[in-house]
């Protein structure tokens, strides 16, 4: 069976003094939540505080990027290594708004997805359509070649390591949830995709978590699909009280 993933991506959002308030009052709401993962990833300069706060809570902490160099000239990125040392043990790649903002492209995902996976952490690997290229038919084909050259080279013997999210461009911030219909064909797609790729029953195994508009009053019908694992939350994990419900999905 698949372990559940409820993972809250902060974004650009919080100070030092929200984000140890947040890590106040949601240590004690989770503290006997174990048969899940619970995961922040906050803005990087915040990893290793939140790490040291939640030393005694099932929740973890990732980062939001990484870059594939280990070390070297490479002003204001981080490296795998680096974020190994402070105990971080996820990383979010390729998510829709650096692909947009700041370049990414699926073949800088793939160095990353490999750099990380060599020291060690875990790749949340983040895919999804734009709007216009769901409206043209394009989704399946744009998911299919983020898979494709996203993981290029990726042993199978790593596979298990990584999580997807499927974060639909045009569900990110706006309010417009994927139905669990589309949800759960787009997962169920993905799984295809990497039983193709790599073996059926790896990719039985692999974490597909939807991003989009999660909230608590969505939560439950989304995870009730087959082939969604968790989600990937972005403005309902900055309060403590919208991200525990979404946590406690029943
Ligand atoms: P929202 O939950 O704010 O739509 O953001 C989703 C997301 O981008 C998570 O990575």
């Amino acid at each position: 069976m698949r372990r559940a993933m409820l993972a809250g991506n902060w974004k650009m959002f919080k100070n030092a003094r929200e984000v140890d308030a947040f890590a106040d009052d949601f240590i004690p709401l989770i503290e006997t939540v174990h048969d899940r993962d619970i995961l922040i990833c906050p803005a990087c300069i915040y990893i290793q505080r939140l790490i040291e706060a939640f030393r005694e809570s099932p929740a973890k902490v990732g980062a939001q990027n990484v870059y594939w160099e280990d070390a070297g000239a490479y002003t204001g990125e981080i490296s795998a290594p680096m974020l190994k040392s402070i105990g971080a043990q996820y990383a979010i790649i390729g998510h829709s708004e650096r692909r947009e903002y700041f370049n990414e492209t699926n073949a800088s995902v793939n160095k990353k997805i490999l750099a990380v996976l060599k020291h060690g952490l875990n790749p949340i690997v983040c895919i999804g359509e734009t709007l216009e290229e769901r409206e043209s038919q394009k989704a399946f084909d744009v998911i299919g070649l983020q898979i494709r050259e996203g993981l290029t080279g990726l042993g199978i013997d790593l596979l298990q390591e990584i999580v997807i999210a499927y974060e639909p461009v045009w569900a990110i911030g706006t309010g417009k949830t994927a139905t669990p219909d589309i949800a759960q064909e787009v997962h169920h797609y993905i799984r295809d995709v990497l039983a193709e790729l790599f073996d059926n029953e790896y990719a039985q195994t692999i974490r597909i978590l939807y991003g989009g508009s999660v909230k608590p009053e969505n939560i439950d019908i989304l995870m009730a699909q087959p082939d969604i694992d968790g989600a990937l939350v972005g403005g309902a994990s900055l309060d403590t009280k919208t991200f525990e419900r979404i946590v406690k999905f029943q």
